[in-house]
Order: C-alpha cells, then sequence, then structure tokens
C-alpha cells in the first residue's frame, strides 16, 4: 500500500525510531506505545513533548505516572521553566479524574485557541488495570473505550498526534507480553510500537502495527538527557 501524499509527521526526535516512522509521529492518528516497565514509554513521551514544546506548540499531557520533574530537567536543562509554560499536566488520581482530564484535553486541542502539538495520555491503562477483576470492571471498560474513541476524533479534527501508553500483561501459556485495553484500543489505534528491554540502558521498539509501513524495529539507548536513537 502507498501512502497518501501529505501524511504529516511529527518527529520524535530519536533518530532510529524516526527512521523506523518514516519521519515519526502521524498527525491524524493515536500512536500507542506498549511494554514492560522501565522499557522507556515515559521517556519517549517526555522527549517528544519537550521537543514540541521547544517548538513553540502547546503540550496536553494527562500523567497518571507522576511526570518525574528531575527527568525533565536533564532533558529540558535550563530551558525547564520557559517550555513548561506550554505544557498543561493533568495528573488524575482514578477513573473519573482520567474521564474528565481526557475530555478537557481533547477540548483545547479541538477548540483552537492554543497551538497544540501533541496530546500525551500516559498511562491509558493504569487506573483501568487497577479496575479489573473488581466490581467496577465493566465501567472501567466503557470508560477506556469511551475516552479512546474521543482521542481518535480529536487526533482526526485537530490534526495533532495523540500518544498514549499502554501496560502489559503477562499470556504465560504462549510465552509473550500482550497490551492491556482489548481489541477495542488495538483497531483504534493506527500505530502500535512494543517497547522491549534489552541489556543494561538499550531499548528496543517493534513496529507491530501501522497502516502503511511494514514491521520492523529500531533500537536506541537511555542516556542521563533522554533517549538516543544514533546518528544519520
Ligand atoms: P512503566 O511506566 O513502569 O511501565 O515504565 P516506562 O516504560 O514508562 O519506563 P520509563 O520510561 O519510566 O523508564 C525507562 C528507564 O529509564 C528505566 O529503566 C529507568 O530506570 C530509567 N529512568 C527513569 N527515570 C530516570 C531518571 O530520572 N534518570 C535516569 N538516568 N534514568 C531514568
Ligand atoms: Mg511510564
Amino acid at each position: 500500500m502507498t501512502e497518501a501524499p501529505g501524511t504529516d509527521r511529527v518527529p520524535t526526535g530519536v533518530r532510529s525510531l524516526d527512521r523506523l516512522l518514516a519521519g515519526g509521529l502521524e498527525t491524524d492518528c493515536v500512536t500507542e506505545l506498549y511494554g514492560e516497565g522501565g522499557s522507556g514509554k515515559t521517556l519517549l513521551c517526555l522527549e517528544v513533548a519537550v521537543r514540541v514544546a521547544r517548538a513553540g506548540k502547546w503540550v496536553l499531557y494527562v500523567d497518571t505516572e507522576g511526570v518525574s520533574a528531575d527527568r525533565l530537567r536533564s532533558m529540558a536543562g535550563d530551558e525547564l521553566d520557559r517550555l513548561l509554560q506550554r505544557f498543561l499536566i493533568a495528573a488524575p488520581k482514578d477513573l473519573t479524574e482520567q474521564a474528565r482530564a481526557v475530555s478537557a484535553a481533547c477540548a483545547l486541542a479541538r477548540d483552537g485557541k492554543r497551538p497544540v502539538g501533541l496530546l500525551v495520555v500516559d498511562s491509558a491503562t493504569y487506573y483501568y488495570r487497577l479496575s479489573l477483576s473488581g466490581d467496577d470492571e465493566d465501567d472501567a471498560r466503557e470508560a477506556l473505550v469511551l475516552e479512546v474513541a474521543e482521542l481518535v476524533a480529536t487526533t482526526l479534527a485537530a490534526g495533532i498526534p495523540v500518544l498514549l501508553t499502554n501496560q502489559v500483561w503477562r499470556n504465560v501459556s504462549a510465552g509473550t507480553l500482550e497490551p492491556l485495553g482489548g481489541s477495542f484500543l488495538n483497531h483504534a489505534a493506527k500505530t502500535i510500537l512494543r517497547f522491549d528491554r534489552l541489556p543494561g540502558p538499550r531499548r528496543r521498539a517493534v513496529l507491530v502495527k501501522h497502516r502503511s509501513l511494514p514491521e520492523g524495529a529500531a533500537e536506541f539507548r537511555i542516556t542521563p538527557t533522554g533517549l538516543d536513537g544514533g546518528s544519520g
């Protein structure tokens, strides 16, 4: 399949990953990152967010994990305070607050009053996971479906990348790590990257789904100042 001409990309700034993604994140779809703890999902979200803010656009960041100020400072350096003026961070404390935060972010992205360049939900499934096997499992599932549907509508309407992270469960019989969130999320995200841990600071992103690019993988390293995907 060939790609529609003019498909916009927002570079992640991680060279190997941008090569894998033919330039970066698409501006008309949801990109999902899933992978085990410590695989670098949050670092990639922060890396792109800093880059987008540096380019003068606003970043809408729904953060269930507690963005590390230290980590952001090591990425942004002296620019941090200036860049943070273009970050709108929501830190929901439960599923209901998360649903409100995602709705509010979608409304801001779509109203066009600010030049928004990126919407992040990290993690989209933290509170969802806590609800699994509990009394509110069905409500959690429904809330996630509604949020993801709104995020899909928003990326299409606003023309900005939506980046969300997803956690994993271990499929013991298959020996694999599978994304949470069920088939709806799997269909709704048009680009899906699985992050793997390699020895030491090395990490690998595997492109498991894309509308117009073949499957493939990119390696990068975690450094004190962010993610390094090599040169060239
Ligand atoms: P979960 O949210 O737990 O699923 O993990 P994640 O995939 O989001 O991982 P994250 O991006 O938070 O971390 C990736 C790696 O970066 C981990 O191995 C951490 O040890 C490392 N890391 C996280 N914060 C810092 C930091 O402030 N400084 C440095 N040098 N490394 C960090
Ligand atoms: Mg994380």
